[in-house]
């Protein structure tokens, strides 16, 4: 198995990228703000059967954190993530310190101006869309991949970058890569590790409710608002759950709809206890 890279400038990956290049090779960029699980290791794995090199990004964004969320705390273990990243054979880890990626005056954004990014998580968190798009963006320019790859749990994330990537005529594939579940059903995601005893337990109704609508919409229900109530039912009868929103939008746009037709994103955000969790399905064709 090959050696993992590990880059800490922008300048060393340019340097590396190039020569991948010049060799004619496919390089593949996996953005990640560490503490790596499976989730993150699938969307490695695809990077390596689609591409000749992968680049992963291991980067706390502060950008996206609006003041008071959970910017400090963020878990981080970065020997562990390179070891993750070696075993599933990822090529060089980018690993800026926030002064190579934001001089101290930065103040030059990607911002999207529709309301694809005002729905769902950008009604509470109003500045994360923008501190993601900026960081992507700096992350495109500087590994300059053939392909990068998000994962479908964060599915307005992933529609607002396939949108980013085509309105800055980026000449990138965006890849988007099924959500990895805990075997109990939990998306994996770093911020479970918050979750005491109790709130893991909780957290399920995430999963459950997600379970409950893909089977209402399968069985043939095409109205949004019962799916969605009971959905919203069953995370409201656990006292440690307080809904965000439970919500089906137009999947590219991100725009409420009444109708599940095939390609409807339901997603749903959920406090338990201070932790906020998501989780989504895409409705299918019947
Ligand atoms: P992070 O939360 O570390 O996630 C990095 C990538 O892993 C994202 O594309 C996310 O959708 C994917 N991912 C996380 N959990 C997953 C799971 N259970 N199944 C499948 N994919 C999963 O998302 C970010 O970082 C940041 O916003 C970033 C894009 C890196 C910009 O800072």
């Amino acid at each position: 198995m090959q050696e993992l890279i590990v880059a800490e400038t922008a300048a060393q990956v340019r340097a590396q990228v190039a020569e991948w290049k010049r060799e004619g090779l496919t390089v593949g960029l996996v953005p990640t703000m560490g503490y790596l699980h499976e989730g993150h290791a699938s969307l490695i794995d695809k990077a390596v059967s689609l591409c000749d090199r992968v680049v992963a990004s291991d980067f706390v964004n502060p950008t996206q954190f609006a003041p008071g969320e959970d910017l400090e705390s963020y878990p981080r273990d970065f020997a562990h993530d390179c070891a993750l990243l070696q075993a599933h054979g990822c090529h060089m880890v980018f690993y800026p310190a926030v002064s190579e990626m934001y001089a101290p005056d930065a103040n030059t954004f990607v911002e999207i101006q529709s309301d694809m990014t005002a729905q769902l998580c950008g009604r509470t968190r109003p500045t994360h869309f923008r501190g993601v798009c900026t960081v992507v963006a700096k992350l495109f320019n500087i590994v300059t991949p053939d392909m990068a790859f998000f994962g479908q749990k964060d599915a307005q994330q992933l529609a607002v970058i396939r949108h980013m990537a085509r309105d800055l005529s980026y000449d990138i594939k965006i890849i988007g890569c099924p959500i990895v579940r805990e075997v109990d059903g939990l998306a994996k995601s770093s911020r479970n590790t918050y979750l005491d005893p109790q709130e893991r337990q909780a957290a399920l109704v995430l999963s459950q409710a997600v379970a409950l609508g893909q089977r209402m919409a399968a069985q043939g229900e095409r109205a949004a608002r019962p799916v969605l109530e009971a959905m919203t039912a069953h995370i409201a009868a656990e006292p440690l759950a307080r809904i965000d929103y439970v919500s089906a939008v137009d999947g590219e746009t991100m725009q409420p709809v009444e109708t599940l037709a095939p390609g409807v994103l339901v997603a749903l955000a959920v406090y338990i206890g201070k932790t906020r969790l998501i989780d989504n399905f895409i409705v299918e064709g019947i």
